[in-house]
């Protein structure tokens, strides 16, 4: 059965045992702010897939919040939670305090996200990936296998998983860990999506029944763009947009398709010449009460 650990000497103790009776090769970190879904089953799962002991986090970061409402009504549910977990085969709950986490407060010196976490999600959020960069570099250090932390010889491998829904966050990690040096491997894992499209998100309770069907042309939009991709024609942005434009109920934050390391849109003339390479497909809008993010690996 899965253990609950709210301390960080907690985490390392129960981590050290289960590595060492499972002469454990290798742990898995999976990062959530709880209110899971079967995104994070399908990250905790992919986690269990490839690693001894898997660490899923549950920790409603205070610092990547931009108002205290928006903090305040974020979901809480941590019995469903550990039950999700359990039921993924994920060895260790780490569900820390924000005392826990942030001893004296908030910390004065912290990760930047630089230039890529300024763009599209950042213009909308501010601060966002900042305070979502230093919590993550925190948990991942915290995550650190304990042979590695004992320096000892045969060093499990150590791996984290992100969801390519949050695909800035996504890039956002994986550049701070190669740029500093962390010493942990990045998964994405795919988004998981309703039946009828909607990415899975902990905000979409948030949303009533005509909303949520006026989101839908979020991934119908994202899914044009994909068949164009795939069948090498050139990508017309404007038809998409216009689908998206034509749903009362959605107002539109952004909408491009953009390399998928830098996040820098691709040049115009991949509106009229035939798609070949790989790209993203970035979206955002406002439906409702709630901002919704969705996005498209594009591939041919
Ligand atoms: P949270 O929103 O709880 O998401 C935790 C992880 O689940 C993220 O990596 C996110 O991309 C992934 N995820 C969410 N919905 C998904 C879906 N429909 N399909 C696949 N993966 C999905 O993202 C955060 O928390 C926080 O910023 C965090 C990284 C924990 C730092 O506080």
């Amino acid at each position: 059965a899965i253990k609950l650990v709210t301390t960080v000497a907690g985490l390392h103790a129960e981590s050290a045992r289960l590595l060492a009776e499972k002469q454990g090769a290798s742990q898995g970190l999976v990062p959530t702010m709880g209110a899971l879904h079967e995104g994070h089953a399908a990250l905790a799962r992919t986690a269990v897939e490839q690693n001894d002991v898997v660490v899923a986090s549950i920790f409603v970061n205070p610092l990547q919040f931009g108002d205290a409402v928006d903090l305040d009504r974020y979901p809480r549910t941590l019995d469903a939670d550990l039950a999700l977990l359990d039921a993924q085969g994920v060895g260790i709950a780490f569900a820390p305090s924000v005392e826990e986490v942030y001893p004296g407060g908030e910390p004065l010196v912290r990760v930047t996200s630089g230039r890529l976490g300024e763009k599209w999600e950042g213009t909308s959020r501010p601060g966002h990936f900042d305070g979502a960069l230093t919590v993550v570099a925190k948990l991942l250090h915290y995550g650190i296998p304990a042979a590695g932390r004992a320096g000892g010889a045969g060093l499990p491998a150590y791996r984290a998983y992100f969801g390519q829904k949050d695909a800035q966050q996504l890039a956002l990690v994986r550049r701070m860990v190669a740029d500093l040096n962390f010493p942990v491997d990045i998964v994405g894992v795919p988004t998981v999506r309703s039946a009828e499209g909607l990415a899975l998100s902990s905000r979409n309770r948030f949303l009533s029944d005509d909303e949520r069907g006026a989101a839908l042309v979020l991934s119908r939009a994202l899914r044009l763009l994909e068949e164009r991709a795939t069948a090498h024609e050139p990508l017309d942005l404007d038809s998409a947009l216009a689908m998206v434009e034509s749903q009362p109920l959605v107002k539109l934050d952004y909408f491009d398709v953009v390399d998928p390391a830098t996040l820098e849109p691709l040049a115009e003339n991949c509106r009229e010449t035939p798609f070949r390479g790989e790209a993203l497909a970035l979206i955002a809008a406002k439906v409702g009460p709630v901002r919704l993010i969705d996005n498209a690996p594009l591939s041919s």
